[in-house]
C-alpha cells in the first residue's frame, strides 16, 4: 500500500493506478468530490447529527459533491426500509467515479483505527486499482490515530465538560471499546486526562477500561457526582441504553447503586461545534492535499 503519513499528519494519501501508454485520449479534466464514512445510526438524534454536519459541509465546500457511505449493514437495512439514502461506502465512493469525479476525499467520523477504520482503509484503497478510476484519493485519519492526536482529542474533550461542574465532581468519558489493539488510545486518552486533572476517567461499554475497574478508581477519588459523557461519535443505542439506561447493567444504574450522583450528558461528539470543527478541518487538509 502506498500512503504517506507521519505523526502530525491528519491524512493518508493514496496515487491510483494510471496506465502509462493510453490509446484514448488523456483525461485532463479534475474534479474533486468529498465521501463523508460512519458506521451509521438507528435514533432519531443521530440523523439528525449526520444532517447538520453534513450542512456545515456543504456551507464550507459548497461546489463539492457529498456522498455518505455507511458501514454498518444493519442499520442500512433500516434506512432501506425507510426510503433514506443507504449507501455502503463503496457504492458512495463509485457513485462519485459515475460523477466525473477524479480526485476524491474520505472523511470519517470514526474516533480510534479500529476495525471499521480498517474497514475504510481497506475500501479506499481497492479503488486505487479500478480501471479509468481516480487520479489520487486522500483518507482522513480517525480522531485518535498519533501521538499528537490524544493532545487534539484531550483538549477537544475538556472543552466539552460543563462549565457548572464544580472540581470535586469526576467526569467520565464513556467509548465504544474494542479488543483490536487500538482499544489501547482509550487508557492512553485517561492518561492523558489524568495529567490534567485526576478527577477525568475514560471507560468503554463493550471492553476495557469496564465498569469494575472504573468503579474501583472512582470509589477511591472521593467526588459523590460524575459527568457521563459520551466518547461516541452519535449519541445512539449505546449511549441511551448501555450509558444512562434503567437497566441495572447501565453505567448509570451501575454508579447510581454504590452511592453516585450522575449527571449524564446524553450529546454524540458530532453535536458539539468544537468537534464538527475538528472534522471540518480535518476534511480541509484532505481537500488541499489533493493535487488538482
Ligand atoms: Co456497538
Amino acid at each position: 500500500m502506498h500512503c504517506s503519513e507521519n505523526d502530525g499528519s491528519s491524512v493518508q494519501v493514496f496515487s491510483c493506478f494510471q496506465r502509462s501508454s493510453m490509446s484514448y485520449k488523456k483525461n485532463i479534466h479534475t474534479k474533486k468530490g468529498i465521501v463523508i464514512t460512519a458506521f451509521g445510526s438507528s435514533t432519531e438524534q443521530g440523523q439528525k447529527a449526520f444532517e447538520n454536519i453534513h450542512a456545515r459541509i456543504e456551507e464550507k465546500f459548497p461546489d463539492i459533491p457529498i456522498r455518505w457511505g455507511y458501514t454498518s449493514i444493519t442499520i442500512r437495512r433500516k434506512y432501506r426500509e425507510k426510503g433514506k439514502d443507504s449507501n455502503s461506502l463503496s457504492t458512495a465512493i463509485s457513485k462519485l467515479l459515475d460523477e466525473d469525479v477524479t480526485h476524491l476525499a474520505v472523511q470519517p467520523l470514526h474516533i480510534i483505527p479500529g476495525y471499521e477504520f480498517e474497514d475504510v482503509q481497506r475500501t479506499a484503497a481497492a479503488f486505487r486499482h479500478i480501471p479509468k478510476g481516480f487520479t489520487q484519493i486522500v483518507l482522513s485519519t480517525p480522531l485518535l490515530y498519533s501521538q499528537s492526536s490524544l493532545h487534539v482529542l484531550g483538549n477537544a474533550l475538556l472543552q466539552i465538560i460543563p462549565e457548572n461542574r464544580s472540581n470535586d465532581e469526576a467526569v467520565l468519558f464513556l467509548g465504544h471499546g474494542t479488543n483490536h489493539p487500538a482499544n489501547s488510545f482509550y487508557p492512553a486518552l485517561a492518561y492523558w486526562l489524568q495529567q490534567r486533572d485526576p478527577l477525568l476517567f475514560v471507560g468503554t461499554v463493550e471492553h476495557w477500561p469496564d465498569q469494575d475497574t472504573i468503579l474501583s478508581q472512582l470509589r477511591k477519588c472521593g467526588a459523590k457526582r460524575v459527568y457521563l459523557i459520551p466518547l461516541l461519535t452519535v449519541a445512539g443505542i449505546h449511549a441511551h441504553r448501555d450509558i444512562a439506561g434503567e437497566d441495572p447493567e447501565s453505567w448509570k444504574s451501575r454508579l447510581e447503586n454504590e452511592g453516585f450522583e450522575c449527571v449524564p450528558l446524553l450529546k454524540g461528539l458530532v453535536e458539539y461545534d468544537n468537534f464538527t470543527d475538528l472534522w471540518l478541518d480535518q476534511l480541509n487538509s484532505a481537500l488541499q492535499a489533493l493535487q488538482t
